[in-house]
């Protein structure tokens, strides 16, 4: 059998970080070497106060503090990680192409395929290259290709294992997972990677597949779960004019076991790297095998989301008397989520976007995200100056201070935090009517009306 002794990780990001954090926990007798070529992140993954990671993710600074040190290691050696490893895992970011042929939808791989040039180049020994970024199905292929025509001759078997940890609960995710997806051709290459699962996941849970099952079923995963949420806010927009209570219907519908209750909670939109990048890629994939209607029905839910965003902006612009200019709006919350510092496509952006465009002024309160992070959000949508972005909108770090004087609240994520504030104080300081708009159906919308706020939430 292969025996794995060492391990590499290439990209030390949301996913390779924690997910190599647990692997190193489980497994004390392998050495797990995480590397990444920006040494700000590797520098903040080694610091010393687990408070200063470069992500923050519930119960992560434990694990690290666990294993580094003893086997976990966080370096900028990327060459050294390859060349000592026996398996080396890719988990560097695939993000939508933003240039040339699948603009805007296709998955961009040039850091994958940078990743392989560089091991095929630099190897001496057999390898098993596992990849655990999302990837289209049949990137294995590419890759296979790129290592056996470029390397030393050296061996390499190829393994797809996509990651299906959720941020804000990815410790929890990684620590008990609902199955681990295993695909691959070589029995013996799938076996060295089972037995590094198998430490902590019950042998039950680890499923083994062919590579193009193991690489379609991630994207399949993404897509399905983000339909759910567009299809609850579909419903959202139905129960606001209808006078159905868009939870109500949910737990209803939630009751039936073959429809299930999780992730049926209508909100603002879905954010994150995820699901709007792999429904795209989906959907490109389809189409570049001519099946438009299978395209078709998965972009839907991509554009739904956008209109659920849209929908959120306009809602608040036409209960404010159709007009924002000049007008004073917190945002509570600037995260895609909860209990993460992640903001890529958050909601929060383009809601702000959005407002900006009519000229409001906003304040944004979030537990953990950075003003720096913030601004550059919005200054990569282009949508005018930079200097205009923060002329029209500032960042607080006291969520009293975001809230004081102004005309309205909007709740674009739901930390658990937003719920403990004194909404009466609240009221006392803000301007009359004095507005809340509920994009995440947070807040106990009786109580604030009795305290005298107009509430709006989604699907109510
Ligand atoms: P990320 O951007 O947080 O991290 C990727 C890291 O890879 C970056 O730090 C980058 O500097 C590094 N990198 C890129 N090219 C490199 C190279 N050639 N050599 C060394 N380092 C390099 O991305 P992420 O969120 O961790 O996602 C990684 C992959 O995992 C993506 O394919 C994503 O779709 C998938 N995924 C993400 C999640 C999630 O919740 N974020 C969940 C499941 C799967
Ligand atoms: C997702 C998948 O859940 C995970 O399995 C995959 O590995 C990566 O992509 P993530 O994006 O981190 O994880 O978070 P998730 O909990 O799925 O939430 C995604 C977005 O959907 C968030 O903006 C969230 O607020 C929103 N959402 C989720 C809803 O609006 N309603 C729901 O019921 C669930």
């Amino acid at each position: 059998p292969m025996e794995v002794k060492k391990i590499a990780c290439i990209g030390a990001g949301y996913v390779g970080g924690p997910t190599m954090s647990v692997i190193a926990q489980k497994n004390p007798d392998l050495q797990v070497t995480v590397v990444d070529l920006n040494a700000e992140r590797i520098a903040a993954w080694n610091n010393q106060d687990v408070s200063k990671l470069p992500i923050y993710e519930p119960g992560l600074g434990a694990v690290v503090e666990e294993a580094r040190g003893r086997n976990l290691f966080f370096s900028t050696d990327v060459e050294r990680a390859i060349v000592e490893a026996d398996m080396i895992f890719i988990s560097v970011n695939t993000p939508t192409k933003t240039y040339g042929k699948g603009k805007g939808q296709a998955a961009d791989l040039k850091f994958i395929e940078l990743c392989a040039r560089q091991i095929a180049a630099i190897s001496t020994t057999d390898k098993i290259v596992v990849e655990k970024s999302t990837l289209p199905v049949r990137t294995a292929e590419t890759l296979k290709s790129i290592l056996d025509n470029t390397g030393n001759g050296v061996n390499f078997h190829i393994l797809s294992n996509p990651e299906f940890l959720a941020e804000g609960t990815a410790i929890a995710d990684l620590h008990a997972p609902d199955r681990v997806l295993i695909g691959g051709e070589n029995t013996e290459a799938i076996n060295a990677l089972v037995q590094v699962y198998a430490s902590w996941v019950p042998r039950e849970r680890i499923l083994t597949t062919n590579l193009w099952s193991s690489e379609l079923s991630k994207l399949v995963a993404n897509a399905f779960l983000a339909q759910r949420v567009s299809s609850i806010n579909a419903i959202s927009e139905l129960c606001e004019v209808t006078g159905a209570n868009v939870d109500e219907v949910a737990h209803a519908i939630g009751q039936d076991s073959r429809i299930g209750s999780k992730f049926l909670k209508a909100s603002v939109g879905f954010g994150g790297s995820c699901f709007q990048k792999d429904i795209l890629n989906l959907v490109y994939i389809a189409r570049s095998y001519h099946l438009h209607k299978v395209a078709d029905y998965w972009e839907q839910v991509v554009l739904l989301n956008d209109h659920q965003k849209t929908r959120f902006a306009e809602k608040i612009i036409n209960t404010m008397y159709n007009t924002v200019n000049g007008k004073q709006i917190a945002f509570l919350g600037w995260a895609f989520k909860k209990d993460t510092n992640d903001t890529r496509e958050s909601a929060a952006i383009y809601v702000a976007d959005h407002l900006l465009d009519e000229q409001a002024n906003i304040i944004v309160y979030d537990p953990q995200v950075t003003a720096e992070q913030i601004y550059k959000d919005l200054d990569g949508l282009g949508s005018r100056p930079p200097a205009q972005n923060r002329a029209l909108l500032t960042v607080v770090s006291d969520p009293y201070q975001a809230l004081s004087g102004v005309h309205a609240v909007a709740v674009l994520t739901e930390w658990d935090e937003f719920k403990t504030y004194d909404w009466s104080l609240i009221k006392q300081n803000m301007k009359r009517p004095a507005f809340v708009f509920d994009g995440r159906k947070l807040l106990h919308g009786a109580t604030l009306q009795t305290l005298g706020f107009t509430y709006y939430a989604i699907g109510e």
